[in-house]
């Protein structure tokens, strides 16, 4: 990288007087002032409100150099803590709800349609393809499980070919990518394709509620704080169909612990689901698990597309 001289540069033609001192009063519009010229409007207003939201906050609790020291401390170790298959910043966004939030702002309630609640940081490895009716569940757990389910439009009108990208931690709450040497990979994932009738259908065995990874920052954050780091059971979606926005959700295990305190803010009445106790011989030869199983049924609504 060539590194500009000073002389490489026109100097501004100098004031004959200096413009008033900057003061506690006047840094906010004088740094909001100095994005004026950002060709890009709305990088402009995206820094403008940062600024002005970043300093209101400063002026709230005007921090001390040492408290000041600490929050650029941590966020330095945030960043340090990421690489390829960990994001930090990702987890401190969910565990301040700002994840929770955006998602909310980008997918607001529609009639009819599913509600999508965050992705999380386990959809990180591509999941096998499936055919309806296989097993995720790779290591053999307790209790089978089997999930069934539609992809439909918001008037019910089943969708065919859709593909359903499903990702869930085991029994002891654990994704395969954190435990390789216990779960083989795609263990607790698959990637099916609605039938004739959009429908879906797997079995598994019914996942456990689990911790967010706490040995970062954002765990020493939530220690600090005496907030417990567990998310409730649940089972992740993404339903994907041409013509379709694609709807990524969960359903959570009702009953779960947690449900009324998810660490990362995610939970939605709308998406809790029964997983009832099924004693019905016929129906487990059917789906090819043992008796005594549990049932859960997803119909996954997408809306249509816009433009
Ligand atoms: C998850 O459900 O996989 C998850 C979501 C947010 C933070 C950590 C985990
Ligand atoms: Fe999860």
């Amino acid at each position: 990288m060539t590194v500009p001289r000073a002389e490489d540069t026109p100097a501004p033609a100098v004031p004959k007087e200096l413009a008033e001192d900057i003061t506690e009063d006047t840094v906010t519009d004088a740094v909001v002032e100095s994005f004026a010229g950002a060709p890009d409007a709305r990088l402009q207003e995206l820094l403008g409100a940062f600024v002005r939201h970043l300093h209101a906050a400063v002026r709230e609790v005007e921090p001390t150099m040492d408290e000041w020291e600490t929050a650029i401390g941590f966020l330095t170790r945030t960043g340090q803590k990421c690489d390829d298959v960990r994001q930090e910043f990702v987890l401190l966004s969910d565990v301040l709800g700002i994840s929770a939030l955006v998602e909310n702002i980008n997918h607001r309630k529609v009639a009819g349609a599913t509600e999508a609640t965050v992705l999380g940081p386990f959809h990180m490895t591509e999941s096998p393809v499936r055919d309806n009716g296989d097993c995720i569940d790779l290591v053999g757990g307790r209790t089978p499980c089997v999930v069934t389910g539609r992809v439909l439009t918001t008037d019910g009108t089943p969708i065919p070919g859709a593909q359903v990208d499903v990702w869930q931690a085991d029994e002891n709450g654990f994704y395969d990518v954190q435990v390789p040497d216990v779960q083989p990979a795609g263990n607790g994932r698959g990637l099916f394709t609605t039938d004739d009738e959009g429908r879906f259908w797997f079995t598994t065995v019914v996942p456990s509620y689990y911790p967010i990874p706490t040995d970062g920052p954002v765990g020493q954050l939530l220690e600090a704080t005496k907030r417990h780091p567990n998310r409730p059971a649940h089972i992740h979606f993404i339903a994907d169909a041409p013509g379709y926005t694609q709807v990524t959700t969960h359903i959570f295990v009702s009953g779960s612990p947690y449900l009324d305190s998810d660490a990362v803010f995610a939970v939605k009445r709308s998406l809790v689901r029964d997983f009832e106790p099924a004693d019905d011989p016929a129906g487990a030869e059917r789906y090819g698990v043992s008796n005594p199983y549990r049932h859960a049924q997803i119909d996954l609504v997408v809306q249509e597309a816009a433009g």
